[in-house]
């Protein structure tokens, strides 16, 4: 019997990447059902028909994470059936280019599925968690919300307000005293085709999907406040507040060569 056996999980970009894999970790750990939220048809009938095959119970919902009404009235849906128990925030785009040649629709779309749905769907089931005393929310930000890169500004940006917004909301149910607990995941990259190109950084290796997936399924099961990986990324926040910003540059940009990391992305 796990923390994660007997719960309804709702993971939202959960037909493909790493939300796919967290969904079949969780069934595996007897979830007593998966509730799969993805804007890609095909790729949700696919999971949602591969999970089923294997006899588990999953739900999945057309939804476009950047879409209030949709957030509104799918959630109203789930919630007939009873509290969601573990939300995993994960669904994420990005937009990879220098800022000046961004344009303006991508900029609004990125913050409009990485960080406003984020809260919105937070929103819509925080209150059936409070209400039952227990429930664990996922968000799945990144590393680039704890240090600069180009190349990714908006994408940064977002993930920086993910972080920030996550910490905040896990001291605010700290303080309601129940069985109510946020985790927040910093990746650095990960090999699913969303970073196609990159070229990653000296102590900063591309992280194997299944290899991130444990992490996370653990930091749930653990009640973990944050999860980090590779190790590095729990270096970040120290070696940035004790360098002067110059030799951070110099250390992490181009010794490590982050900087130049996005030079050749593609994505998906
Ligand atoms: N891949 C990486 O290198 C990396 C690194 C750090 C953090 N992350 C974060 O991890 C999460 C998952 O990344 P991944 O690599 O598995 O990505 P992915 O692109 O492989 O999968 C993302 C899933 O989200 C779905 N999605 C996209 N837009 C949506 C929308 N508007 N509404 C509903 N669903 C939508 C996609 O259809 C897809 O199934 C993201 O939040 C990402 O920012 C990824």
């Amino acid at each position: 019997m796990t923390k994660i056996s007997k719960k309804r999980v709702l993971i939202t970009g959960g037909a493909s990447g790493i939300g796919k894999l967290m969904g079949g970790a969780c069934l595996a750990k007897k979830a007593i059902e998966l509730i799969i939220w993805d804007i890609n048809e095909r790729a949700l009938k696919d999971t949602t028909k591969e999970f089923k095959i294997k006899g588990y119970s999953v739900s999945s919902h057309l939804v476009d994470v950047s879409d209030l009404q949709q957030i509104q009235d799918t959630s109203k849906l789930v919630l007939q059936k009873g509290p969601v128990d573990i939300l995993i925030n994960n669904a994420g785009i990005v937009t990879g280019k220098p800022f000046h040649q961004q344009n303006s629709s991508a900029i609004t779309k990125t913050l409009a599925i990485n960080v406003e749905g984020v809260m919105q769907i937070t929103r819509a089931f925080l209150p059936a968690m409070i209400e039952q005393k227990s429930g664990h929310i996922v968000n799945i930000a990144s590393a680039a919300g704890m240090m600069s890169n180009p190349n990714m500004s908006v994408y940064a940006g977002s993930k920086w307000a993910v972080l920030g917004w996550s910490e905040s909301l896990r001291i605010e149910l700290e303080a309601l005293k129940g069985d109510l607990h946020v985790t927040t995941v910093t990746p650095g990259y990960i090999d699913t085709g969303m970073f196609d190109g990159v070229k990653a950084p000296l102590l900063l290796p591309l992280l194997k999907p299944k290899v991130i997936v444990a992490a996370i399924i653990n930091g749930i099961e653990k009640n973990k406040l944050f999860v980090r990986k590779p190790f590095m990324v729990n270096t970040l926040t120290f070696v940035k507040g004790i360098l002067p910003t110059r030799a951070f540059d110099w250390f992490v940009g181009t010794v490590l060569g982050v900087y130049k990391s996005m030079d050749e992305f593609k994505g998906h």
